[in-house]
């Protein structure tokens, strides 16, 4: 186990989370949906880790389980969330609260749905602090105002008099994380914070993200399905498929020497900015797991160029690299081993062929 300082009553470092073997699986009509399949991984305090994986990996499920938040009816739990060293899996929504908010805190794609349409922006982030932290109303309203300036509102005054369809998309998403903030959380899910924003303002709000990580020493994790937006603002990535964690290494690892070749489909989904804006973006051919009969053995075998025998027939287990512990990955022929690139002369001597 790391050494932990502590400060001030607050731990600085070492583990926050552990997650073991964790399942989410629903029972539905058409039979048990494996959505979340075995995952396990660890993370630090004050570090943020990247969830990346194409629509229905199981990025959000993961998610919600861990905080506690995914509805428990048709739904079994198995394995392990330790949050703090206490096990947290399971436990009932009352026995939760003083976790949520407090503890764990989260923003979402579209602040629309999280944010009261009928309620004055500096009401939402007043009630957090009374409610949780028990504050005066006027202690409340300057820690709301101060807030707001936390993260870079204008005339914070003048906005916690108004109601958020008075504001920008971009706006709306810093009230959110406003709120998140309130309570001085020590982790921050953010589930495609910035997928219905534009460009720059995406760059600006995880930009924000992480200097609210530093200042907090806060921990963040960064759900997405684009690779390109967790590249520049986590320390580590966790790559899913299929309701299985794939691969993880640090940031700058994965990107230098990944080893699954779903990653480094993924990666090549990234739209190069040298490339003209109309350039369609590569999709990965194929379609994803049916995460109720998912394939044997490798579960991106089917759609694998580099895919044997031994990968349709037997599950890889995710190890770790020769040269590096913290990197992990889960496949028989990784990126550059004899076989991978046997196998793709073989693909590009048949494209050259073809053309
Ligand atoms: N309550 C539920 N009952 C049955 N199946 C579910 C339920 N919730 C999620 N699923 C399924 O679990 C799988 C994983 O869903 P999840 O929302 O975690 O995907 P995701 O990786 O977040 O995708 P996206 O990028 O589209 O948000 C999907 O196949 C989804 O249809
Ligand atoms: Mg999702």
């Amino acid at each position: 186990m790391s050494t932990q300082l502590q400060t001030s009553g607050r731990i600085e470092s070492g583990t926050l989370i552990e997650v073991e073997n964790l399942s989410t699986h629903f029972s539905t009509p058409r039979g048990v949906v494996r959505a979340v399949d075995g995952v396990s991984f660890t993370l630090e305090r004050g570090k943020a880790l990247g969830v990346v994986g194409e629509s229905g990996s199981g990025k959000t499920v993961l998610s919600r389980t861990i905080m506690g938040l995914q509805p428990r009816r048709g739904t079994r739990l198995g394995g392990s969330v330790r949050f703090e060293g206490k096990e947290i899996l399971g436990l009932q929504p009352k026995q939760m609260r003083g976790v949520w908010g407090k503890e764990m805190a989260m923003i979402f794609q579209d602040p629309m749905t999280s944010l009261n349409p009928l309620m004055k922006i500096g009401r939402q982030i007043e009630e957090p602090l009374r409610n949780h932290l028990g504050m005066t109303k006027d202690d409340a309203t300057a820690t709301a105002k101060r807030l707001l300036q936390d993260v870079r509102i204008p005339e914070a005054e003048r906005r916690l008099q108004q109601y958020p369809h008075e504001l920008s998309g971009g706006m709306r998403q810093r009230v959110m994380i406003a709120i998140a903030m309130a309570c001085g959380p020590t982790i921050l899910f953010a589930d495609e914070p910035t997928t219905a924003l534009d460009v720059t303002v995406q760059a600006q709000i995880l930009d924000l993200i992480n200097e609210q990580r530093r200042e907090r020493n806060m921990s963040v994790v960064l759900v997405t399905h684009d690779l390109g937006v967790v590249a520049g603002h986590t320390d580590e990535i966790a790559v899913m498929y299929g309701g299985k964690l794939v691969e993880k290494a640090p940031t700058r690892r994965l990107f230098a020497a990944m080893k699954m070749p779903y990653t480094e489909a993924l990666m090549q989904s990234i739209p190069k900015l040298e490339e003209p804006s109309h350039t369609r973006l590569a999709t990965i051919p194929g379609r994803p797991p049916d995460l109720v009969n998912p394939p044997v053995g490798c579960r991106f075998s089917p759609r694998c160029p580099y895919a044997s025998d031994k990968c349709r027939e037997e599950e890889p287990p995710l190890i770790p690299t020769a040269d590096d512990p913290s990197h992990s990955y889960a496949c028989w022929y990784p990126v550059g081993s004899p076989e991978y690139l046997e196998a793709r002369a073989r693909l590009d001597a048949q494209k050259v062929k073809v053309a």
